[in-house]
């Protein structure tokens, strides 16, 4: 851990059903966090009153995806303005999941980040690589074409958390090493030093995710430029979420 204060999310993904959101949400309430974390959590839309109804504030709360622009005649989509209507501070961008699934690009991924954070939802911005573009030796390329249309589109990045999550290690419980994971952030902040500025590099925090569970957190948590954690099947366990958080360094 380096840069600014540690920062622990769980992306819940679409997951969980009211009863095990409830016990989910108890089992955060009593757990015990240290203080020096910034913990987001990140339900599916449809739960997301319910949690800021019953979480305890010390934990804020992310949507996993939102519409490029102003809300109005467009089904299915859910607006910044709604998010802050309810409470819910984040926003999860970018996700692989979302790109390689769905099909969202660079573009329309930085033009969503710039909506949002102009109605002051903050962003967690993903970023990462395929296994075969690791294997071809490109991921510093692609991560870099993703933080590219990333800053394209951002101009103040202190609502802006990055998270390098390798698509390789993504819920396949095959975690990127602690040296894997910091050649990439430290790779991504001297990008930033480039092409943003030597203040953000060194000020925004570059998390990691894909398959971070109880055991592999403290390792990767040592490492100077892995500044927390974007957590995926592990943030839906109370105690294993607990560890997490609390591996800060
Ligand atoms: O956004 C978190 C993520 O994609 C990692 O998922 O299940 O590998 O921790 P998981």
């Amino acid at each position: 851990a380096g840069s600014g204060k540690f920062f622990v999310g769980g992306n819940w993904k679409c997951n969980g059903t009211k009863d095990s959101v409830s016990k989910l949400v108890s089992e955060l309430n009593a757990a015990t966090l240290e203080t020096d974390v910034d913990v987001v959590v990140a339900p599916p839309f449809i739960y997301i009153d319910q949690v800021k109804n019953s979480l305890t504030d010390r934990i804020e709360i992310s949507a996993q995806n939102v519409w490029i622009g102003k809300g109005g005649a467009y089904t299915g989509e859910i607006s910044a303005e709604q998010l802050v209507d309810i409470g819910c501070q984040w926003v999860i961008l970018g996700h692989s999941e979302r790109r390689h699934i769905i099909g969202e690009d660079d573009e329309f991924i930085g033009k969503k980040a710039a909506y949002a954070l102009s109605q002051n939802v903050k962003v967690i911005a993903c970023i990462g690589e395929l296994l075969e573009e690791r294997e071809a030796g490109k991921t510093f390329d692609v991560c870099f074409k993703q933080m590219k249309a990333f800053a394209d589109s951002i101009s103040n990045w202190a609502d802006v958390v990055i998270a390098y999550e390798p698509v390789w290690a993504i819920g396949t419980g095959k975690v990127a090493t602690p040296e894997q994971a910091q050649e990439v952030h430290a790779a991504v902040r001297d990008w930033l030093k480039t092409n943003v500025s030597p203040d953000v590099a060194s000020s925004v925090r570059i998390i990691y995710g894909g398959s971070v569970n109880s055991a592999n957190c403290a390792e990767l948590a040592k490492k100077e430029d892995i500044d927390g954690f974007l957590v995926g099947g592990a943030s839906l366990k109370g105690p294993d979420f607990t560890t997490i958080i609390n591996s800060v360094t």
